[in-house]
C-alpha cells in the first residue's frame, strides 16, 4: 500500500478522540489545505514530503509532552523508518515537524523549504476563520478558560514570553495570536484564503464585542 495512505491510517488510529483541537479531523483539514495550496503552486516541490509532514505534524504535540519538542520528530522517524521511506524524505519531514513547533505571536517563520512553508500555512489556516473560532472556544473550554473578561483588554502582546505569563481569555487569544496569522503566511495561495478567513473573524469579534458592550466602536 502507498506510504501516504498507510500514514493516514496510522495517524487516524493515534489521534482519534483527542479532545484539545488536535484530533484526526484537524489533521485531515491541514492535509486538504496542503493539497489546495500545492494545486495553486507552480514551483517544483516534493509532494510526498508535504503530504507526510502534514499528516504527522501533530503526532506527539509538544504541549502535551511536558514541553519536549523532540517527541514528534522521533515518533515520525520511527514510523517512516518502519515504512522504509527514503532517508532524505524522513530527514525533511522530521525537520518540518521540528520547525513547526516554534510558534507563538512573536515567532518569525523558521521554515526553510517550500514544503515546510506549505505545511505551516496549512496548519495556520486551520487556526483562523470559522474553524479557527470553533477550535479556540473548544480549547478554551478544555482549559477552563473564560470566554471573555472585560477587565482584560483585548490587545496585542509583544512577545511570546508575555503571552505565556499572562492569564488569558479565549477572546484575548484572537488578539494575541489569531489576528496576526494572516500576515505570517508564506505562499500566495494561503495569503488569499487567510485574508477571507481573517475578515470572518473580524466580523465575529465585532459582533461579540458589540453584543457585550451594548454599542460602541472597537479598535483592533
Ligand atoms: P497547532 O498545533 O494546530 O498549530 P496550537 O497547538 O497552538 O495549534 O493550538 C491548537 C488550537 O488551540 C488552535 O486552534 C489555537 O488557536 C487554539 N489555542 C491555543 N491556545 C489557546 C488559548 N489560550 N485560547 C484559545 N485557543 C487557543
Ligand atoms: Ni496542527
Amino acid at each position: 500500500m502507498d506510504i501516504v495512505l498507510e500514514t493516514m491510517e496510522f495517524v487516524k488510529r493515534k489521534l482519534s478522540g483527542e479532545e484539545s483541537g488536535h484530533d484526526w479531523w484537524h489533521i485531515d483539514r491541514v492535509y486538504s489545505n496542503c493539497l489546495q495550496i500545492m494545486n495553486e503552486t507552480n514551483e517544483v516541490l516534493n509532494k510526498e514530503v508535504v503530504e507526510l509532514a502534514s499528516l504527522l505534524h501533530d503526532i506527539a504535540d509538544w504541549k502535551f509532552n511536558n514541553g519536549d519538542e523532540t517527541v514528534g520528530p522521533r515518533v515520525a522517524r520511527k514510523w517512516l523508518e518502519s515504512q522504509q521511506a527514503e532517508e532524505e524524505v524522513i530527514d525533511h519531514v522530521c525537520q518540518i515537524i521540528k520547525d513547526l513547533s516554534f510558534k507563538g505571536a512573536g515567532t518569525k517563520s523558521p521554515m526553510k523549504s517550500l514544503e515546510g512553508q506549505i505545511v505551516q500555512d496549512a496548519d495556520r489556516l486551520d487556526a483562523i476563520g470559522a474553524i479557527g473560532i470553533a477550535r479556540a472556544f473548544a480549547y478554551g473550554g478544555y482549559k477552563g478558560q473564560e470566554l471573555f473578561n472585560p477587565a482584560i483588554e483585548p490587545k496585542l502582546h509583544e512577545t511570546a514570553e508575555q503571552y505565556k505569563s499572562q492569564r488569558t481569555t479565549t477572546i484575548n487569544h484572537f488578539f494575541e495570536k489569531l489576528l496576526l496569522l494572516k500576515d505570517r503566511m508564506n505562499t500566495p495561495a494561503a495569503i488569499k484564503i487567510a485574508n477571507e478567513r481573517h475578515q470572518y473573524m473580524i466580523n465575529f469579534l465585532d459582533n461579540f464585542l458589540r453584543e457585550n458592550n451594548g454599542e460602541g466602536s472597537v479598535h483592533y
